[in-house]
């Protein structure tokens, strides 16, 4: 123990505020020779982008923060061209090759991993479809394929021409209401549930999980195959799994739906074909199906303009190099480096 006159000493405001400078000082020399290496030093400083970005992951996290990260992202390809440094050890890509160099399936070679430092935030456990490790998920992939199978999606469309039968008849109730004619779509397409907290999601999908394994009907929908007993699929694995498409299958698909009819009536004149071009095709709504939906070229055309214009996943699922140097976009890229491409950049180039 301190002997009482030593601790006075070491807590006089003299010392104490001697001590501070000095950690400060320190903190700050070590702030600057790190910015000064990842700027000038760095396997990456050959890389184009702002020294901002390259120097310290602020620029990144502030825009993060914002949510105009990739809007600024957008602003830096405008500038520096297809590859850009967007954090110390982070680049962004925006030529098409870079979808199959960095997350295609490379003869003779493995994929670039996905990045455990974003994937472990997701909105699953490590267990399900979309963080399992590599063997895994190619397991699961394949229980799951029967699932997405045209025979199966067939099977399911009853049920999905129930839902949208809901929500049209629903939405109609609320047009002709008495709010003027006025539909908050965000709230429409997005369910209430996922406006929830994330503990929230996770207890909403496990209930869900677990009533879908009270169901014996017969019914092939996306998880029946998960949920044979000889599947090999573990039950972490099928909870995970249907977290992942519950969260996977809704959000992007809703704010699809709400890019869509946002562009659709920001160009009437476009609008007005799509109508025409749906009632010329059918007289009855009853006359929809899954395959005759198909002959609506210039309603397919404007959602296919809509996943262009307003990605519904609008920056992108990093992958992060291994132990070996990688080559992208013809240029090495070092390991242990966060890659991708971001979706809004897709409507940048006319290339894409
Ligand atoms: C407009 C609609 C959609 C968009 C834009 C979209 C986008 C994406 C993207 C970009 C990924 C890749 C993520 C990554 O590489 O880490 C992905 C994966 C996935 N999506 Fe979608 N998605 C859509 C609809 C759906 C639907 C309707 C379902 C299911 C009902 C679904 C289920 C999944 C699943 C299970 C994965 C993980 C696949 C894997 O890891 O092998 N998605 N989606």
């Amino acid at each position: 123990m301190l002997p009482a006159n030593n601790l006075a000493f070491i807590l006089s405001p003299v010392v104490t505020f001697e001590l501070i400078g000095g950690v400060i000082a320190l903190v700050s020399i070590a702030a600057i020779a790190s910015w000064s290496y990842n700027v000038f030093f760095h396997p990456l400083s050959n890389y184009p982008g702002p020294r901002l970005a390259a120097a310290t992951r602020l620029w990144y996290a502030w825009h993060c923060a914002k949510g105009s990260l990739p809007f600024a992202i957008h602003e830096l390809h405008l500038r520096y061209g297809d590859v850009v440094r967007v954090a110390p050890d982070e680049l962004s890509y925006i030529h098409p090759d870079g979808w199959n160099e960095i997350y295609g399936h490379r003869p003779g070679q493995s994929e670039i991993p996905k990045d455990p430092s974003f994937y472990s935030s997701a909105l699953s456990s490590p267990e399900g479809i979309f963080r399992a490790p590599r063997d895994r998920h190619g397991y699961i992939r394949r229980q799951m394929s029967h699932g997405f199978s045209e025979k199966s999606m067939r099977e399911q469309e009853d049920t999905i021409r129930h839902y949208a039968d809901l929500m049209i008849s629903y939405l109609s109730t609320q047009a002709n209401g008495p709010k003027e004619n006025v539909v908050d779509f965000t709230r429409w397409f997005i369910p209430k549930s996922f406006q929830r907290r994330k503990i929230e999601q996770q207890a909403l999908s496990r209930e869900k999980a677990n009533y879908r394994k009270t169901i014996h009907d017969g019914r092939n929908d996306l998880v029946a195959n998960l949920l044979k007993p000889d599947s090999g699929v573990t039950d972490l694995e099928y909870q995970s799994t249907v977290q992942t498409l519950i969260v996977a299958g809704s959000e992007t698909t809703a704010s699809l739906l709400c890019g869509v009819t946002f562009h659709l009536l920001n160009n009437p004149e476009k609008l007005e074909k799509a109508v025409k071009e749906v009632r010329s095709e059918f007289d009855s709504a009853d006359k929809i199906s899954f395959v005759s939906v198909n002959k609506l070229h210039y309603l397919l055309a404007c959602l296919n303009e809509a996943l262009r214009v307003y990605p519904p996943v609008a920056d992108g699922f990093p992958r992060r190099t291994g132990s070996n140097v990688e080559v992208i976009n013809g240029q090495p890229v070092p390991p242990n480096v966060r890659n991708q491409m971001t979706g809004t950049f897709i409507q940048c180039p006319e290339s894409n």
